[in-house]
């Protein structure tokens, strides 16, 4: 399957076999990784793929590979991580290798060599005993007209996306020239505290499907003056 048509198909796997992948797989994988695309190339990021010893997690299932992701902390580092590494979940889930990204993780025993980077969040990975894959009418998720100003279909790449508890924090509007400007929802202050940071991985992930969706006219910039939404931030515009 390619990554457009997984977008449709995936979900978040909580069951694992607890055998771990072969090296040959798991160095197509680092492969893949490698050769992402950014959605912002000045940023540093990296990654370190670790087995259940080396990760705790407040879940009550493990998995037999954890992927560790760390970034510089730089302008929209949240959502570059996001973008980069749903690609990576698309990638691993046409491959029938199940993932769940995990918010509440923390590497242990591991430290990062570049100490200007620090850890962001983690994705779990490994072969599942069950069928990894859902139909359509599976998936919960809000109605186009709830995630933007106009139905648009091309955003449905975007509806399908995978966010921290199912949160959902995009809102998108259109602009004169067919542009989009995207949105990130502000949920107060106390929430954004305990959960911002997620929000950003989500908006980064939504935009990721939308450039899986379109990766030849995919174009992503910030505005300096972007229009203001009451209840939002703004999070960037780009093309499709
Ligand atoms: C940033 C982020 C953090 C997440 N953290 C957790 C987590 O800690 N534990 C968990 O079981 N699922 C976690 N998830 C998975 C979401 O619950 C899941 O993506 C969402 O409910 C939508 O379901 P789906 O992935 O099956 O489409 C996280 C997802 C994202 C994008």
């Amino acid at each position: 399957m390619n990554l457009e048509d997984t977008i449709y198909k995936r979900q978040s796997i909580r069951s694992y076999d607890e055998n771990p992948l072969d090296n040959h797989t798991l160095e197509e994988i680092r492969d893949f990784i490698d050769n992402a695309k950014e959605l912002n190339p000045s940023i540093k990021w990296s990654y370190e793929i670790l087995s259940e010893k080396n990760i705790n997690t407040m879940m009550r299932w493990k998995a037999p590979h954890y992927l560790a992701l760390f970034s510089e902390e730089k302008e929209n580092f949240y959502q570059n991580i996001g973008f980069i590494f749903q690609q990576v979940d698309l990638y691993l889930q046409s491959r029938e290798i199940g993932t769940c990204w995990i918010g509440m993780a923390s590497p242990k025993g591991y430290k990062n060599p570049d100490k200007s980077q620090k850890f962001i969040i983690a994705i779990s990975f490994g072969k599942s005993p069950d069928n990894i894959y859902r139909e359509l009418n599976q998936f919960k998720r809000k109605d186009l007209s709830q995630i933007s100003d106009k139905e648009d279909e091309r955003l449905i790449p975007a509806q399908f996306a995978p966010s921290a508890a199912n949160g959902q924090p995009w809102y998108f509007t259109h602009n004169e020239d067919d542009s989009y400007d995207l949105y990130r929802v502000n949920r107060g202050m106390l929430r954004n505290k305990l959960m911002g940071k997620w929000a950003k991985i989500d908006t980064g992930i939504a935009l990721s499907h939308l450039y899986v969706s379109n990766p030849d006219s995919f174009k992503f910039y910030r505005k300096e003056n972007p229009e203001s939404l009451k209840g939002y931030f703004y999070d960037g515009s780009f093309e499709i």
